[in-house]
């Protein structure tokens, strides 16, 4: 190769790498956010960028040039670089340094959430009974004597009223009307009639309290499901077979539901409620709350006409049913968010 051409070669290579340094800086200048900052790094600082691609222009520099033109082309590589980390700084590093996140790492193991049993029975239950046309009613856990005793047909001296069974609330300088948690949701009874007229078909699932000792059966707080249908014509035999029906629903086509005659002060007659269950593969009977047809002074209180209007109504409690359903031996591990103990259900 004569020197004139190698001349030209040595020529051609710090042209080129001028060219690169001014358009590279130009071009740089002009980038305006990461994306574009990142396309211009690939097509100058790249493995194929330009830099990288008159590299091999350099086996044709006459052999005296080449530490002269390699170190031009360093020169040119530190000045790009530089004025790209300049660049960096000002637009942002969010993208320009490539995937700040690395989709390839294996995961942290992470503990599967579940609902809590009480839950799921409440959500078993309220689908059972919406299966039967019955609708969702709810009120206030916090309430006044009128809906937790008077409406209810529960007499001013009546022990049930007694401060030893009940969480009254302290009323402070506060005037008004005596309040207390619920001990029963059948106050969502009267709510419910108070702001509805009949026909109506609703249960009421929440919580209740009383002042027990906390024991293997016992809670100071506990869940019911109250259930009242109001219509013309309502009897005894509409409310053995809806809970009848629930019964084999939930419990299996071998259940049935049994009836003692008891007292409750807000129906008449009443009765308690046992349901036969499968426990352990075996049929057994379990007591689950009371029942009855709403007595005619409740209707009173609510404002309907006892003459034309019949209607039944139920309590159960949760606890047990999700208790005997779920074999739980112990109503305290319901409360206790042990995780041995919910991860089971
Ligand atoms: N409220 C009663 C209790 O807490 C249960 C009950 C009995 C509810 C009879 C009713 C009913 O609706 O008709 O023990």
């Amino acid at each position: 190769m004569y020197p004139t051409q190698q001349a030209r070669y040595t020529f051609a290579m710090l042209n080129a790498l001028q060219e690169i340094e001014k358009s590279g800086l130009a071009e740089l200048a002009a980038t305006e956010d990461a994306d574009a900052l990142e396309q211009w790094r690939i097509a100058y600082l790249g493995t194929k960028g330009k830099l990288k691609t008159i590299m091999p222009m350099m086996k044709d520099v006459a052999k005296e040039d080449k530490p002269a033109v390699g170190q031009r082309l360093n020169e040119v590589k530190k000045t790009l670089e530089a004025a790209f980390a300049d660049k960096q700084g000002t637009i942002g590093t969010a993208k320009a340094t490539g995937p700040m996140l690395d989709v390839t790492e294996p995961g942290l193991p992470m503990g599967q959430g579940r609902r809590h049993v009480l839950s799921r029975t409440v959500d078993e239950i309220t689908e059972v009974f919406a299966r039967m046309g019955f609708s969702v009613a709810d009120g206030p856990e916090v309430e006044d004597e009128w809906h937790n005793f008077n409406a209810l047909n529960i007499p001013e001296d009546h022990p049930a009223r007694d401060p030893i069974d009940n969480f009254y609330l302290q009323q402070g300088n506060d005037t008004g009307p005596l309040r207390l948690l619920r001990t029963q949701t059948s106050t969502v009874q009267i709510r419910t009639m108070e702001k509805t007229q009949p026909p109506l078909k609703v249960i009421a699932i929440g919580r209740v309290y009383r002042p027990d000792t906390h024991d293997a059966t016992h809670y100071s707080m506990f869940h019911q499901v109250e259930g009242l249908y109001v219509d013309r014509h309502v009897t005894m035999v509409d409310l053995k077979t809806s809970l009848f029906q629930f019964a084999r629903a939930y419990f299996g086509p071998e259940a049935e539901v049994r009836m003692r005659p008891s007292f409750f002060p807000f129906t008449e007659p009443s009765a308690e409620v046992d349901m036969k269950m499968k426990i352990k593969g075996e049929y057994q009977w379990v007591e689950l709350g009371g029942c009855g047809m709403v007595d005619p002074n409740v209707f009173e209180a609510v404002g309907y006409d006892p003459e034309q209007w019949s209607g039944f109504a139920f309590g159960l409690g949760i606890e047990r049913i999700a208790m005997r359903k779920y074999g739980i031996s112990d109503i305290r591990w319901l409360y206790e968010n042990d995780g041995r103990f919910l991860r089971q259900f």
